[in-house]
């Protein structure tokens, strides 16, 4: 069995991982568009959360077996088209994440000043699409981060974190200069529902309020029940967590946090003679009639109440969005648009709405599956994208072993698939001037960073654009 994996983050390696152990002779090529591998392990997770960065090592472990092969810097659907992949594989599956975020589709959401928090993690992480983001941290004193996820925490965490406890992460030092220079007193983080509705967990809030000399703005009790002892587990933790406030109070705080609750932005203010950010209005929410406050799903109708907050600088972290690749409807493959996934049955098989109604089998674009982000939304941890990717690599092989149609074996297909893969299509990919790299390359790639890391007294100093990363490897 061949077959192509789309995207080498977390759903890639785990289902390359999986699959290899249920079908020992299968051979896997795992695609990805940049040089280096890991996709959000890398480029999302939070340097301050070197722990969570381990799932690496198994990554690593997973890359050794003679049957995987990376091909890294190949960007599917761009360098290589998917029509051509096709005929050289017997299963396809799509990992690739999710690559944009949502827009809130407010006026101002261009002014100089706002970004995204998925532009401003890139940045700070190194991820060289964003190296030229020079957000401004010295404007002014406040940040506002619209969203309350986790992600909105990693964002004021890492406005509000003494800049010499990052300096041992693999941070960038373009973000550390940065962040040294930061003005950022104050940082706000509004959401459009209550403290129970908050997407963030516990350990993420209880991070927030470790941090020294950073105070919390206390928040207004009568959002809880007053036993809040009768919430469920994860609400009564986070509760007290909130309710207790910083960890050590602080004697001399230099800078602040807060939690505003039912807000939601209706525009982004610029000066009137420039067009930078000055303010954003808010329009105040209030419970729906129908709700109940105290509900996870409780839904919020807005007031005819304003209020306009001045901040120089603000970030939207309201979720990341997966995009379709070009050429997948040419191979028969959905897109759902609006959830921003591919459509899958729940376990992973690509299902085609227009080739229903029908059983299950009718319906599923043979030998297409997907796996992570791509394939149930942009939510989740590391640990349930690969419970995720683990269910749909044993689908992969329960149907294979089953022998039901694949990519080539399907009516309408060739036949059978070539069983090259990869080598199916190099020499057309060098040829149009494509650098593939294999996983040598990112060893070597990672040799040398992490030598640049040791000079700084850091793990790893990342290349900042792709030129770099493949500068290492010329010497
Ligand atoms: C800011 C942030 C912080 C996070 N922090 C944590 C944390 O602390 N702990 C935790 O457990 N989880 C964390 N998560 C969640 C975790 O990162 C995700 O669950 C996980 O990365 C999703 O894996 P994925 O493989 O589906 O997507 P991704 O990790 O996004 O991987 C997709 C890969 O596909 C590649 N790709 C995209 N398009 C193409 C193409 N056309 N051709 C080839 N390759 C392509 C991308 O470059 C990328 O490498 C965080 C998420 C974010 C956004
Ligand atoms: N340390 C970690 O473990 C860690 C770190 C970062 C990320 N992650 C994970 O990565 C995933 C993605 O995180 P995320 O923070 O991007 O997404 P998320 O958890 O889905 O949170 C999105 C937030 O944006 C809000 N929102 C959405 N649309 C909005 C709108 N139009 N206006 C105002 N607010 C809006 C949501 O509020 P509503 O609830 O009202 O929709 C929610 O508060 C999550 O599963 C997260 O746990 C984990």
């Amino acid at each position: 069995m061949r077959v192509a994996i789309i995207g080498s983050g977390p759903a890639g390696f785990y289902t390359a991982y999986r699959l290899m152990s249920k079908i020992p002779d299968s051979i896997v090529d795992l695609y990805e568009q940049l040089p280096v591998p890991f996709g959000l392990a890398r480029f999302g997770v939070a340097p301050d959360h070197p722990e969570v960065k381990n799932c690496q090592d198994k990554f690593e472990e997973v890359a050794e077996s003679p049957n995987f092969n990376y091909i890294g810097n190949v960007r599917v659907g761009h360098d290589v088209q998917l029509s051509s992949l096709k005929a050289h594989y017997d299963a396809m599956i799509f990992s690739y994440g999710a690559s944009e975020d949502k827009k809130l589709g407010i006026p101002g959401e261009d002014l100089h000043g706002v970004f995204s928090a998925r532009e401003f993690v890139g940045w700070y992480n190194g991820l060289p699409q964003f190296q030229n983001l020079a957000p401004d941290l010295e404007a002014g004193d406040r940040a506002v981060v619209i969203g309350q996820g986790n992600v909105a925490l990693d964002v004021a965490r890492i406005l509000l974190t003494p800049v010499d406890k990052l300096r041992h992460t693999d941070i960038t030092e373009q973000a550390l200069e940065y962040l040294s220079r930061s003005r950022i007193r104050q940082v706000r983080v509004v959401g459009r529902r209550g403290p129970l509705q908050a997407a963030f967990t516990v350990k993420e809030a209880r991070e927030l309020m470790n941090i020294e000399n950073v105070s919390f703005e206390p928040i207004d009790p009568s959002f809880y029940p007053t036993d809040i002892k009768k919430l469920p587990r994860i609400q009564k933790r986070i509760a007290e967590v909130l309710l207790k406030g910083p960890k050590n109070p602080p004697t001399h705080a230099s800078k602040s946090w807060a939690l505003d609750f039912l807000k939601s932005p209706i525009s982004f203010n610029p000066s009137p003679s420039t067009n930078n950010l000055t303010s954003i209005t808010l329009s105040h929410q209030t419970f729906a009639p129908t709700a109940d406050p105290l509900s996870k799903s409780a839904s919020v109708v807005p007031t005819n109440e304003t209020s306009t907050l001045p901040t120089s600088l603000a970030f939207r972290s309201v979720g990341y969005k997966s995009t379709a690749l070009p050429g997948l409807s040419d191979l028969g493959v959905p897109f759902d648009t609006k959830l921003g996934i591919i459509p899958n049955d729940p376990y992973g098989r690509v299902v085609s709405p227009s080739k229903g109604p029908g059983d299950l089998a009718a319906a599923h674009v043979p030998g297409f599956y997907c796996a992570g982000w791509v394939k149930r939304g942009p939510t989740g941890v590391i640990a349930s994208t690969m419970e995720d990717a683990f269910i749909s690599a044993d689908v992969v092989a329960s149907d294979w072993e089953s022998g039901v149609p694949f990519l080539n074996s399907a009516p309408g297909g060739e036949g059978k698939s070539t069983g090259l893969g990869w080598e199916g299509v190099r020499e057309e990919v060098l040829g149009n001037g494509v650098r593939a790299l294999g996983w040598s390359d990112w060893k070597r790639i990672d040799e040398v960073e992490r030598e640049r890391g040791g000079k700084l007294g850091k793990e790893r100093e990342k290349f900042g654009s792709v030129d770099e990363m493949l500068g290492a490897l010329d010497g």
